[in-house]
């Protein structure tokens, strides 16, 4: 399997990441925010195709190379059905989408959105803006929501098996990536809350 983590920039640490089928050389590009350059350059080192631009969210610091990077590749743009923004794929939660041999499962988790997904491919899980290393997404913003981010973390991503590896969005914690199992145990966020605590919780500062 293809499976690059790029920090796209300093400042907003946002990750992008390449996954794909090492033999077809058939790749998704997540979350192409700025510094598409960067990106093409890791495409032409691993002399791979892109055909699919995953957005995890319609954020612009995860959305704002679709343009850019469809045209220097003529790949497909993927995103949620609540995505506002220019798509040629539609996906719901539970949904696949197949690169070679790689499967990569779509898992709705609103909330920091409305539109936002996982990305589940082999044992690791790309998690936007939903789960950070150390912590959640925010649920502050236009269109958030603290009770869709209980649903998504709780009854979704923690249902997932220990083993698997997180790949945030940002590089906001102490390490580029987790395991669901590490940060079930230390992430705060995660901690045991009803839905009122919860909500209760993410309304503080
Ligand atoms: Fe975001």
């Amino acid at each position: 399997m293809i499976f690059k983590q790029i920090l796209l920039d300093d400042v907003g640490r946002n990750f992008a990441y390449i996954i794909g089928d090492e033999t077809t050389r058939d790749v998704a590009v997540i979350d192409p925010g700025y510094n598409v350059e960067k990106i093409l350059q890791q495409v032409q080192q691993l002399d791979a195709n892109v055909k699919y631009i995953i957005n995890t969210h319609s954020h612009g610091d995860h959305t704002s190379g679709n343009g850019r990077l469809k045209e220097k590749t003529r790949a497909k743009i993927v995103a949620h059905a609540e995505s506002p923004r220019q798509k040629d794929i539609v996906v719901k939660d539970q949904d696949s989408l197949q690169l070679g041999k790689l499967n990569i499962r779509v898992i709705h988790t609103p909330g920091h959105t409305p539109d936002g997904i996982c990305l589940l491919v082999d044992n690791k899980i790309i998690t936007g803006d939903t789960l950070f290393v150390g912590e959640c997404g925010r649920t502050d913003l236009a269109g958030s929501s603290a009770e869709d981010m209980y649903h998504s973390l709780f009854d979704k991503i923690l249902t997932l098996d220990d083993s698997i590896e997180v790949y945030p969005g940002h590089n906001y914690g102490n390490r580029p990536s987790s395991t669901i199992g590490h940060e079930r145990k230390t992430n705060y966020t995660l901690e045991k809350r009803t839905l009122e605590e919860f909500i209760e919780f993410m309304s503080e500062p």
